[in-house]
């Protein structure tokens, strides 16, 4: 399963970058108004500077909520990088924007699915990703994974390439969810990455075999 990261702060990017796992960053413009990231150029550029960091798919969302409007702009960011994964809401224009792009050669991340149908539509339009909203499900009593996985299944009967990413994850338990029922990657907060490194064993063994080492060899 591939690790996307699910911010626009470049210190973390870099960070988990190092740690040598990451295969993406995923951004949205909540994301990146929260780094105060404001006006077109500013979020060009920054969009360019996490090309540079992160030698993976980065997800960069259009505004517009018509058609012509996400063409133009997903063809902007398209050109930025070839790394640049067209992020595009699940609504009717949004499906005809990712057939258009599908055609053009243009990767897309079909964004804000909550139910199968939606999945099945941005499949049927070409998307690159689609991206069940796990967490946000959660919030409302339903269950997030559970879409994940009915997507995951639906997707490997008919031999769809699109591939399921798993977004809003909020815990380090839903990652390993995720492998459980066969995401193909996940978008996760820094916090939930390193989460998975840690268990109290591993510190106590750890501890032990240095305390061990030091009685014999000062
Ligand atoms: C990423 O592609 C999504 O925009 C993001 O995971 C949403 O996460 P949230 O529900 O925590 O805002």
């Amino acid at each position: 399963m591939k690790f996307f990261l699910d911010t626009a702060n470049l210190d973390q990017i870099r960070e988990a970058n190092d740690l040598g796992v990451l295969d993406g960053v995923t951004t949205n413009p909540s994301l990146m108004a929260k780094e105060g990231i404001r006006g077109e150029e500013n979020i060009r550029n920054h969009y360019v500077e996490i090309c540079r960091i992160v030698g993976g798919d980065v997800s960069a969302e259009v505004i517009s909520t018509d058609f012509e409007g996400m063409v133009r702009e997903g063809e902007v960011l398209a050109d930025l990088d070839p790394h640049i994964v067209v992020k595009v809401p699940c609504i009717a224009d949004g499906i005809k924007a990712i057939r258009h792009f599908t055609t053009k050669g243009i990767r897309t991340n079909c964004t804000l699915v909550f139910s199968p149908g939606q999945a099945l539509l941005a499949a049927k339009a070409g998307a690159t990703y689609v991206s069940p909203f796990v967490g946000r499900l959660d919030d409302i009593s339903s269950d997030g994974i559970a879409l994940v996985a009915q997507i995951v299944k639906m997707y490997s009967y008919y031999g769809y390439s699109t591939e399921v990413l798993a977004a809003s994850i909020r815990t380090t338990q839903h990652i390993i969810q995720c492998l459980e029922v066969g995401a193909d990657v996940a978008t996760c907060p820094l916090s939930a990455i390193k989460g998975l490194l840690r268990h109290p064993l591993t510190d106590s063994g750890l501890a032990t075999f240095l305390a061990d080492y030091h009685k014999l060899n000062g």
